[in-house]
């Protein structure tokens, strides 16, 4: 458990591949790592890009029960891992954006995909991350010039993506064991420590839906409630949500 690392030169998606090795059966906690991906996936359908060796490309398997495969909580920690991680190994200061991103002066270096399937009838969970370690600013597309970092623009020291995969995968475990104790409060304060978006001004689209107002709590079930112009408390719940911060 949480034991073996597959590596790959390059993938389609690590994602995919962690899918195809669930259904072989390997044990929950393997991690699937690779240099580069041809079709890199991002959440709602975007593309997630990096040259080859630039960025962390891991996804982990887990094995979740039913209760816990329902709780958007499984995909934050990932935000949460990988914010832990820059702070205390890279000292820099990232920040969780809900759902899924971490960014560094409100710049994005890291983003999560939580992909769920059933294998024979059970739950399985592939969590993927890419965190952008050694990008120079011209390797980034032009669109994402001004809202996209790396290890290496934000801070002075030169990571690899190598270093960065054991401590990633540790606090993830961490974070995972936590949740199937059920000490969802534990992992809640945890994000608190490098959360951005509560107190903040926000404008949440979700489908064909326009809220705005403050972000004023993240709840049990991973859930960011809105206080909205009129006064309305609404619940906004992680998946395909796109979250603007305002001024
Ligand atoms: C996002 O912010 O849109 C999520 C990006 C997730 C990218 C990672 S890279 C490793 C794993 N494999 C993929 O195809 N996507 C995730």
């Amino acid at each position: 458990m949480w034991r073996d690392l597959l590596r790959y030169a390059e993938v389609t998606s690590t994602n995919d591949l962690a899918r195809d090795h669930a259904r072989r059966g390997v044990a929950e906690g393997t991690v699937v790592v690779t240099g580069y991906q041809t079709a890199g996936r991002g959440r709602q359908g975007r593309e997630w890009l990096a040259p080859p060796g630039t960025s962390l490309l891991m996804s982990i398997i887990l094995r979740p029960n039913p209760a816990l495969a329902r709780s958007a909580w499984l995909t934050l920690i990932g935000g949460v891992g990988v914010a832990e991680v820059i702070g205390e190994v890279c000292d820099l200061p990232a920040r969780v954006k809900w759902p899924n991103d971490v960014r560094i002066d409100g710049r994005k270096v890291a983003g999560v995909l939580a992909e769920g399937s059933r294998i024979e009838g059970a739950p399985v969970v592939v969590l993927g991350i890419g965190l952008n370690v050694a990008q120079t600013a011209d390797q980034f597309p032009p669109e994402l010039a001004e809202t996209a970092t790396s290890l290496r623009l934000a801070g002075e020291r030169e990571w690899t993506p190598r270093e960065l995969l054991q401590p990633v995968w540790q606090r993830l475990r961490e974070l995972y064991e936590e949740l199937q104790r059920d000490a969802v409060a534990t992992v809640r304060r945890r994000w608190e420590s490098v959360d951005e978006t509560v107190g903040r001004l926000v404008t949440v689209e979700v489908g064909e839906t326009l809220w705005r107002g403050r972000a004023t709590r993240i709840d049990d079930h991973g859930s960011l409630w809105i206080e909205d112009e009129a006064g309305e408390l609404r619940e906004v719940t992680a998946g395909e949500v796109t979250l603007r911060f305002e001024a």
